[in-house]
């Protein structure tokens, strides 16, 4: 079984000779090549330019040989191609020049045409297929309509407490905005799919913030329209939060086919949650890999030892590769993954 018809398998439960493996935010700081390419661009460069997104996307994958390469983007690139302009500080993380949380400031929001306004991202998408052929599956992603919106009013990282507030005084403005999103982000999925990407991962990373009646209102008609346009595309969908526990049931019901979960639960729980109806990824802690390679190798069986001969289950953290990982930790969660063959 090549690695894509394996990773396409477990997205779709069925059976495969061994479970997938890949990690969140593979590609990064934690690898010296990648710091190397970083000394000469800075990171918005490097997401701009298809030859450098190239060159970071396939990194991880030569070292380690994972089952999926992911494309070397940011969630919140598409919002700058909205009209939010963003820039990136070392050790402040992303900043927008100000913040959108009137009705005059989402009304200025664009809606980008996707194949001229990610030409870069889609060129990368065709030259990494090329290279990788069926030895990795291709991963696009986008943010969620949530997560996005969240990061625009709050104008960057942080509590995302304005967020929460014009949801509770003015929930009108945050549909609005967020129907916004969905357009833009939508358009870019579909766009990923058509250059070559086999699955869309949707990281609704602060989706833990609103509750289930919350989600299921404001978040999940969203991510409905989202995963709909992913399917009639041919393409799998994998929803991703990273306090996911209080809301396994809206993952399962958003419409996507691999609901990734964070590390707030037990992978145990979460599939007896989930039963059948779909696929599962996640979640070793990313802090365990700061630990040593035993470690690393006794907590990922544990993972799979509980995953055991499960059609439908992908290994992968419960959130992004932490920057001060050592490489030696990545390479063990991903050979105890590759050890472990299904009878
Ligand atoms: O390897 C991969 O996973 C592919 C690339 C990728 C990046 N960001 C590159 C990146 C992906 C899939 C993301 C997703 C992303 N970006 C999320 C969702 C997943 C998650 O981690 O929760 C979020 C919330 C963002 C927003 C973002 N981007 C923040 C808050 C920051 C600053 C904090 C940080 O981790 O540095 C970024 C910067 C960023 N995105 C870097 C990378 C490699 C570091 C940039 C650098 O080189 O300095």
């Amino acid at each position: 079984m090549n690695p894509r018809e394996r990773f396409l398998s477990a997205c779709r439960r069925q059976p495969v000779d061994r479970h997938p493996v890949w990690l969140m935010r593979q590609a990064g700081r934690y690898l010296p090549e990648y710091q190397e390419l970083r000394e000469k661009y800075d990171f918005l460069t490097i997401c701009k330019r298809p030859d450098l997104i190239l060159e970071a996307s396939l990194q991880p994958w030569r070292r380690f040989g994972m089952d999926a390469v992911i494309i070397f983007s940011d969630i919140l690139l598409p919002l700058h191609a909205m009209g939010a302009r963003l820039t990136f500080e070392d050790g402040v993380g992303p900043r927008f020049e100000s913040t959108v949380r009137t009705e005059k400031e989402i009304e200025k929001l664009e809606i980008p045409r996707a194949r001229i306004s990610f030409s870069y991202i889609l060129e990368a998408i065709q030259n990494v297929r090329h290279e990788i052929k069926d030895n990795a599956a291709l991963l696009g992603f986008v943010g969620a309509p949530w997560t996005l919106a969240a990061y625009l009013i709050e104008g960057g990282s942080g509590d995302f407490k304005a967020a929460l507030n014009i949801m509770r005084e003015s929930p009108g403005i945050l549909s609005k905005l967020m129907d916004k999103i969905t357009t833009a982000v939508t358009h870019l999925a579909v766009e990923q799919v058509r250059a070559g990407c086999d699955a869309i991962q949707i990281f609704d990373t602060w989706g833990g913030l609103l509750g289930p009646a919350q989600y299921r209102e404001l978040a999940l008609p969203h991510l409905k329209k989202i995963s709909d346009e992913i399917r009639k595309a041919a393409a799998p969908a994998i929803i991703f939060i990273k306090k996911s526990s209080s809301l396994l049931e809206e993952m399962v019901d958003s419409g996507a086919d691999v609901i990734s979960i964070g590390t707030d639960l037990d992978l145990k729980d979460a599939i007896s949650r989930v039963k059948d109806r779909r696929a599962v990824q996640g979640n070793l802690n990313p802090e365990i890999l700061l630990r040593s390679a035993s470690t690393v190798e006794r907590e990922t069986q544990k993972l799979l030892d509980v995953a055991g001969n499960r059609p439908g289950y992908i290994a992968n953290l419960g959130h992004g590769v932490l920057p001060n990982t050592p490489v030696e930790s990545v390479g063990a969660f991903v050979e105890t993954v590759k050890r472990n063959a299904i009878a």
